[in-house]
């Protein structure tokens, strides 16, 4: 079962990321996303962002990736994929969202070339997070 993060799985993970992007649904920013996990089972599933006349009710590629996977019965992470043009960094509401499956989780930040810019887990990202333990779960 793939869940340990090896080379080969980083690069995985970058290019599934790459690949989402081209679907994703950004006509008012220009600025496309795409993100993919791993689950602790071993399985992906990515996520792009998909924006939204109304602007705020647009969604992050990060928060589809997740909330697929939760839909799908899966809520242990090992890591996540964010792809853009410049390697841009998750938003803040994203790292909530991720924080509630795991501080441990890597978060690997690429561009569409396929480099790996910055790797970093939510723990660093998102440090003195709220979380489930602070409702006692
Ligand atoms: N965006 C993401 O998909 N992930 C982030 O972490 C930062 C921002 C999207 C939201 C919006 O569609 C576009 O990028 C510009 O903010």
């Amino acid at each position: 079962m793939p869940t340990k993060l090896t080379d080969e799985i980083r690069q995985k993970l970058i290019d599934l990321a790459i690949e989402a992007r081209e679907l994703a649904y950004a006509p008012y920013s220009n600025y496309r996303v795409g993100a993919a996990l791993l689950t602790r089972s071993g399985k992906f599933y990515t996520g792009v962002n998909v924006e939204n006349a109304a602007y705020p009710t647009g969604t992050c590629a990060e928060r589809v990736a997740i909330f697929k996977a939760v839909s799908e019965g899966e809520r242990e992470f090992v890591a996540m994929a964010v792809v853009t043009d410049n390697g841009g960094m998750p938003c803040g509401a994203c790292r909530q969202v991720m924080a509630e499956f795991g501080l441990e989780l890597k978060v690997l930040i690429a561009d569409t070339e396929g480099k790996l810019r910055q790797e970093a887990s939510l723990a660093e990202l998102l440090p003195g997070a709220f979380g489930p333990a602070d409702l006692g779960k």
